[in-house]
C-alpha cells in the first residue's frame, strides 16, 4: 500500500478535526445511555453532551456532518451491536485469495500470514468505521483454515495489536473460531460440545485471550455449513454447540455470533423435495429459547445468499425467545463485485423496516481492504457508510444516507451526477441480472458474469427451473416445497398467491408460464427483455454522465478509476443482458414485442 488512503475520500475523518466552536461535555449524571449523546448547534457554537467517551465521540463525528444551527436532539443507538466482519484470509488462501470474496486489494490487517505493518492504516478505518456508529469488528473469516484458527492461541498477540488500535475508538475485536478448535489447537480427540474436555478447554483458551485483550468482544462461528466443522457431528444441536462458547465467555461479558447459514450443500439437483431456502428456519426455529444469553444468532438477510433479490428471511421473523442480528453484505459478491456500481442500502433499509423491531445485532461483512480508496470502486464506500448509519438508525432515508455520504465526500459541483449515478443503480443492477428474484444465474466459483444455467446441476441447491414452458421455483405450499409457510402472516398468504405475490419476487416463489402476466401488466418473456435492454442501457448513459465531469471536479485519479470501472459495468452489462434475452427466447421461442436485437 502506497500514497494516500482518503477517508470518506476526504470527508470524515479524514483528518477533518473539531474547531474551537465545538463544546464537549461528558457527564455522567446527564442521565443518557451508554453511547448516547444530546448535540446542539446555536450561534455558530456546536454543543454535545454525553455520559460516557463514546457517547461524546459519536457526537463528535455528527458535529463533523452539521452543517447550520439545531435544536437540542438527543440520539442513540437502535442496536448497542454494531459490528462489521471481514472475511480475511490472513494467509493466502489458494483460491479464495487473501481476502475471500474481498475486491478491494488486499487485507487491512495481515499481509501473507504476517501481521500489516501499517497499523496507522488500521487506526485510520477504526476511525472511518466509528464515525458511521460500528463499534465492534471480527478479524478473520468465518471460514477458519489451520493457520487462521492460531489467532485465538499462539497469534494472539497480533490480535492484541489490532485491538488496541480500533480501542481508540471503542470498537471491540471479535474472531472467528474453528468449532473443532479443541481438536485442531488443543490436541483433543474430540469436539463434542458435551465432552467435559471440551468444555474446559474452551474456557482455558477464552481465559487466555480475556488475559491478553480485556475488552474483547467473543467469536464468530460458521458451523455446520459448508463443509466447516459443527456439532452435528456428534449429534448435538447447535444451541448445544453455541452455549459451550458461550460459558466460556460469559464471565468476561463475551458474546458468540452463532451463523444460521446451515443448509446441505452437497445436494443432488434431481431432488426436488430439498429446498435450500427452508433450510436456517428448519434447523433453528425448533431451537428458539435454548441458546444462552450471551448467544446472538446471526441471519442473512434472505433465505438464499445475498443476491440482488430476495424475501427476508423468515428466521429473522419467528425466534422471538433468542437474540438475533441481520447480516448484510457490503462486499458486493452477487451485485456487481465492486466493479459496479450497485448502491445496496435501499435493499438493506427495506429489510430493516420489516425486522428492526425484532434483531438486537446488525452485522455487515466489509468490502474495505487495502486499496487507494479502501473499496475500489470508489462508489462503493457509500455502501459501508451507510451500513453503519442504518446500523445506528435503521429510520433513516437511504437515499438521504446517499446525499449526506456525497456531502461529505465530493465538492457541490460532482454531488449531481454521482446522486444521478447512485441512486438507482440497485435496480439498475437487478435490471440487467437475473430477473424477477430467481437469483443466480451467475458463473460457478467466483461469482461474477453472466451463466444462466452456471448452477442448474449443481450440488448448491439454487435452481431456476426454466424449461421450455416456463422459470421459477415452486415455493408454495400448495404445490411446492412449502416454503411460504415459514412466514408469519400475512406473508405466508400474500407470497403463497400469484395474486398478492410481488412481481420482483415472483419467480422466488412460483413457477410461471413465460406468458404470466405480471401485475405491471407485462408478461414475464417481456418483463425479462425490456428489464435487460433498458439495465444496460442505463448502464451506457452512466458513463456518458461520468465523462461530462470535468477530471478536476473530483480528482483526475478518482476520475479516471470510476470510468475504468464503468466501462467494466458496461462490457458487462451487456454480456448479461445478451445471455439472458439469448437463454430465454431459446427456450420459450417467444420473440421481443419490440423487435430489438437478440441472439
Ligand atoms: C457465500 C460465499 C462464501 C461464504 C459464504 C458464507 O456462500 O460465496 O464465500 O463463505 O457465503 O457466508 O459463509
Amino acid at each position: 500500500m502506497s500514497g494516500v488512503h482518503p477517508a470518506w475520500l476526504g470527508g470524515l475523518g479524514g483528518g477533518a478535526g473539531l474547531g474551537d466552536d465545538v463544546v464537549l461535555t461528558r457527564d455522567p449524571l446527564c442521565g443518557l445511555e451508554a453511547e448516547a449523546y444530546t448535540i446542539a448547534r446555536s450561534g455558530g457554537v456546536t454543543t454535545v453532551v454525553a455520559a460516557d467517551e463514546a457517547g461524546l465521540m459519536y457526537g463528535s463525528f455528527h458535529a463533523l456532518r452539521l452543517d447550520g444551527e439545531l435544536a437540542a436532539q438527543t440520539h442513540r443507538p437502535f442496536v448497542a451491536r454494531r459490528m462489521v466482519q471481514h472475511w480475511d484470509n490472513v494467509f493466502v488462501h489458494p483460491v479464495m485469495g487473501q481476502v475471500e470474496r474481498g475486491y478491494s486489494g488486499g487485507s487491512l490487517f495481515w499481509e501473507d500470514g504476517a501481521l500489516t505493518d501499517d497499523l496507522d492504516r488500521v487506526g485510520d478505518y477504526a476511525r472511518l468505521l466509528a464515525s458511521v456508529g460500528i463499534n465492534a469488528v471480527s478479524l478473520n473469516n468465518v471460514n477458519v483454515h489451520a493457520g487462521e484458527a492460531r489467532l485465538l492461541t499462539d497469534r494472539l498477540s497480533e490480535v492484541a495489536a489490532l485491538a488496541a488500535r480500533f480501542r481508540q475508538y471503542h470498537i471491540r475485536v471479535y474472531l472467528s473460531v474453528s468449532f473443532a478448535a479443541p481438536m485442531v489447537l488443543g490436541g483433543l480427540d474430540t469436539a463434542d460440545p458435551a465432552d467435559e474436555r471440551v468444555k474446559a478447554w474452551w474456557a482455558a483458551a477464552t481465559q487466555r485471550v480475556y488475559a491478553t485483550i480485556p475488552d474483547f468482544g467473543g467469536y464468530v462461528v460458521k458451523a455446520d455449513s459448508e463443509g466447516q466443522p459443527g456439532p452435528f457431528a456428534y449429534g448435538r444441536t447447535h444451541a448445544d454447540g453455541a452455549n459451550v462458547l458461550a460459558a466460556a465467555l460469559a464471565p468476561f461479558g463475551g458474546e458468540v455470533y452463532w451463523r444460521a447459514f446451515v443448509y446441505n450443500h452437497r445436494q443432488d439437483w434431481r431432488d426436488r423435495s430439498t429446498d435450500r431456502a427452508r433450510a436456517a428456519y428448519d434447523h433453528f426455529t425448533p431451537l428458539d429459547g435454548e441458546f444462552a444469553a450471551n448467544v446472538v444468532l446471526q441471519v442473512k438477510h434472505g433465505p438464499i445468499d445475498f443476491q440482488p433479490r430476495e424475501p427476508v428471511s423468515p428466521v429473522l421473523l419467528s425466534m422471538p425467545r433468542t437474540s438475533l442480528a441481520v447480516e448484510f453484505q457490503a462486499t458486493q459478491e452477487y451485485t456487481g463485485q465492486q466493479r459496479h456500481v450497485c448502491y445496496l442500502p435501499p435493499m438493506w433499509s427495506s429489510v430493516l423496516s420489516t425486522v428492526a423491531g425484532a434483531v438486537d445485532a446488525v452485522v455487515t461483512v466489509s468490502n474495505a481492504g487495502d486499496d487507494r480508496y479502501w473499496t475500489n470502486h470508489p462508489l462503493a464506500q457509500a455502501n459501508l457508510y451507510a451500513a453503519g448509519r442504518l446500523a445506528w438508525d435503521p429510520a433513516l432515508d437511504p437515499i438521504a444516507l446517499l446525499d449526506e455520504w456525497i456531502g461529505l465526500t465530493f465538492p457541490p459541483a460532482a454531488a449531481g451526477v454521482v446522486h444521478e449515478l447512485m441512486r438507482d443503480s440497485w435496480a439498475v443492477y437487478e435490471g440487467y441480472t437475473s430477473p424477477l428474484g430467481v437469483g443466480f444465474m451467475v458463473h460457478p466459483g467466483d461469482h461474477y458474469g453472466p451463466d444462466v444455467d452456471g448452477y442448474e446441476y449443481s450440488r448448491w441447491g439454487t435452481y431456476h427451473f426454466a424449461d421450455r414452458d416456463g422459470v421459477g421455483v415452486d415455493r408454495t405450499r400448495a404445490t411446492g416445497t412449502g416454503f411460504t409457510g415459514q412466514y408469519p402472516q400475512p406473508l405466508a398468504d400474500e407470497y403463497e398467491s400469484l395474486d398478492t405475490c410481488p412481481d420482483e419476487l415472483l419467480l422466488f416463489f412460483h413457477h410461471v408460464p413465460y406468458t404470466h402476466v405480471l401485475h405491471s401488466g407485462k408478461t414475464v418473456i417481456q418483463h425479462i427483455y425490456d428489464t435487460h435492454f433498458q439495465g444496460a442501457a442505463a448502464v451506457a448513459e452512466m458513463v456518458g454522465r461520468w465523462a461530462a465531469l470535468p477530471p478536476e471536479t473530483v480528482g483526475e485519479d478518482l476520475h479516471a478509476r470510476v470510468a475504468d470501472r464503468l466501462r467494466e459495468q458496461v462490457r458487462s452489462a451487456n454480456e448479461w443482458r445478451d445471455q439472458i434475452n439469448t437463454y430465454f427466447h431459446r427456450k420459450s421461442g417467444i420473440p421481443d414485442a419490440q423487435g430489438r436485437r437478440i441472439y
